[in-house]
């Protein structure tokens, strides 16, 4: 939620602020989308800003009608709207001190009416909870004309989350930052240095990146980069290599990132199982730093996480506790925080997020660690909150995520997650080398099964067109094919603004079928004939069910099932694997179905409205 960049060059640097600020937040406008704006300090001490509701097509056409002198230092900001609607007056910077300090903010100031209601004599352009800080700041400036310092002291006031970035027409060559609960990460440039919400900010200008840690202030100048802890102690953050480019956060010409991240989906599942095995095909994972005799005393896992990647936990429940005999729960973030849930030092919490910044999970592994539970991150972004509060983390390799509505992050989340438990059951020796050895083939055989599914959509986009202006679709399915509906279900709400809704297909009977009458479209995921416990018969009763009751039946099944056709009124194949890594494939229709439809309705399925991509606030 909310997308900040920052930049300080010199001339010799090649660049200047307003193409380094406005090329950051092209690549950050996927985290908010309602406004936009920036600030500049021309290298004679003068500030000047813009800004403007909508998206940042809307501040381009203002600032080509109305262009700002050129500087070297700069702020942008793109909105996602919590204290007041997206209008211009709310939108950042927001400016104090006579028109000479800017600040713009991504998170939530909790006491901003009490600061406010402190604070005489300021003028209020805005409904934010931001403008207040501004005023702050400007007024702790005033006092020694530092503006570190000023910061310091006035982020010592704040209660909530934020990111900070603030300019001063005094300080030519500087911007300083702060954060709490918000992400904020710097870039390292030759004669030039970077503040970004994330990496992709600055992603085409360096690859040198450094955290900054909670509650400390960072200072940028050209050839400088300070960052104290908030009581003015100088620190060094942890700095690392980003190991993507800027080519992977461009749509590479797809029509969308969207459609580009649908076609990544098997190298992101590729990318993610590499490098796992040692010479003799154990599984190792390194960066999980947690001591061997810790995982083999877990008695418990909960996966917390919010959304699609809360599905990827439901899928891996199945596998995980079918391999390791390990009880699973899978419990939203924001749901699990506040319930008192009972965890112990045997507990392991599995935290899985693909930017690592999502407030809710944030809170979540603090509250499951200050129970004594070990937490293991699964995460897409390296450096994020996410890992870095985590005992351990296992990275995703899905590369960047730009489109809103997660797709790689959720095969790549499934796969991880698939790693985890075969490690687990390695550990523990509840399977033989070579089972997992066996699983583990399954899994490396999925990116060329996932890239034949993406080969055969055509059919997809032909339904997805042709059922425009449904208003309300159906998904039901069994054992993993129970999250697959459910994302499918959330994927057109989010994309197509269609009433959707995913069910337990034993569930029908139990209430869902009332809402079965003529012309209800109902897509079935339905498991593999093969198996001693395959229930494919009883998803094909649900078929006759609810065709039975009108439904036009749209079915997702393995090739070779030619008992659907004769209930459904269109069958998408998949290619045939294990029970288990059927998510993998059976998803992909459900997300290119939704895309589609969105796309024929003539939506931006890269940024649906009123969402982000980052939720970093609660
Ligand atoms: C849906 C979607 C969201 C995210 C959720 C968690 O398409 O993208 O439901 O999955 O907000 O985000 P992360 O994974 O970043 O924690």
């Amino acid at each position: 939620m909310c997308g900040i960049v920052g930049y300080v060059g010199r001339s010799a640097s090649g660049h200047t602020a307003e193409e380094v600020v406005l090329d950051g937040l092209r690549r950050m406008e996927y985290r908010g989308y309602d406004s936009a704006g920036v600030a500049f300090v021309t290298p004679d001490g003068r500030l000047a800003s813009a800004k403007k509701a909508g998206k940042l097509a809307s501040l381009l056409d203002e600032l080509g009608e109305h262009p700002l002198p050129d500087a070297l230092t700069g702020i942008g900001h793109t909105r996602w709207a919590t204290h007041g609607g997206p209008t211009d007056a709310n939108a950042h910077p927001h400016v104090s001190d006579g028109g000479r300090l800017a600040l713009i903010h991504n998170g939530i100031i909790e006491n901003f009416a009490e600061l406010k209601d402190e604070m005489d004599g300021d003028e209020y352009l805005s409904e934010t909870d931001t403008e207040v800080v501004a005023h702050l700041l400007a007024r702790e400036y005033r006092v020694d004309n530092d503006l570190a310092a000023a910061m310091r002291r006035t982020t010592a006031r704040l209660e909530g989350a934020f990111t900070l970035l603030a300019v001063h027409a005094d300080l030519p060559g500087t911007v300083v930052g702060a954060r709490r609960n918000s992400p904020l990460v710097i870039g390292l440039g030759d004669g030039e240095n970077f503040l970004g919400s994330d990496v992709a900010a600055f992603i085409a200008y360096s690859k040198e990146a450094v955290e900054i840690g909670q509650d400390q202030i960072v200072t940028i100048t050209p050839s400088s980069v300070d960052i104290t802890d908030s009581d003015g102690n100088p620190v060094s953050g942890n700095a690392y290599h980003v190991d993507w480019d800027a080519a992977e956060a461009e749509k590479g010409g797809f029509a969308s990132f969207m459609a580009k991240e649908i076609a990544d989906q098997p190298a992101a599942v590729a990318d993610t199982l590499r490098g796992r095995t040692d010479q003799t095909g154990r599984l190792m994972l390194d960066e999980m730093h947690i001591e061997e005799s810790v995982m083999r005393s877990v008695d418990k896992i909960i996966v917390i996480a919010c959304g699609t990647a809360s599905y990827a936990g439901q899928v891996a429940r199945y596998a995980v506790e079918h391999w390791c005999r390990i009880p699973v729960e899978v419990e939203l973030a924001h749901e699990f925080r506040y319930r008192d849930p009972v965890v112990t030092e045997k507990t392991l919490v599995v935290a899985v997020s693909q930017s690592g910044e999502t407030m809710d999970t944030i809170m979540a592994v603090r509250h499951a660690r200050e129970q004594g539970a070990k937490v293991v991150a699964i995460c897409n972004t390296y450096g994020s909150t996410i890992p870095r509060e985590s005992d351990g983390a296992l990275y995703t390799h899905a590369g960047p995520e730009i489109a809103v509505a997660s797709t790689k992050a959720f095969l790549a989340q499934i796969t991880a997650c698939y790693l985890l438990g075969l490690y687990l059951a390695q550990l523990r020796g509840n399977m033989f080398a070579d089972e997992i050895s066996d699983k583990l083939g399954e899994l490396h055989r999925m990116p060329g099964k996932i890239a034949e599914v993406l080969g055969r959509m055509g059919e997809v986009e032909t339904l997805a067109h042709s059922m425009a202006d449904a208003t309300s679709v159906l998904f039901l399915g069994r054992h993993v094919g129970f999250p697959v509906a459910l994302e499918g279900a959330l994927k057109l709400k989010e994309l197509a603004y269609i009433h959707a809704e995913g069910f337990a297909a034993g569930e029908l009977k139990h209430g869902p079928i009332a809402l079965i009458e003529d012309g209800q479209p109902v897509f079935m995921i339905v498991p593999t004939k093969s198996g001693r416990h395959s229930l494919h018969a009883k998803v094909v009763s649900n078929i006759q069910e609810v065709r039975a009751r009108g439904a036009r039946t749209l079915v997702i099944a393995e090739e070779g099932d030619e008992d659907v056709r004769k209930y459904a009124e269109h069958v998408v194949y998949v290619p045939r694997c294990p029970t288990l890594m059927a998510p993998l494939l059976t998803v992909v229709p459900l997300q290119v179905f939704a895309m589609e439809l969105a796309t024929a309705k003539g939506l931006d399925v890269d940024q649906p409205r009123n969402l982000a991509k980052s939720v970093t606030v609660e």
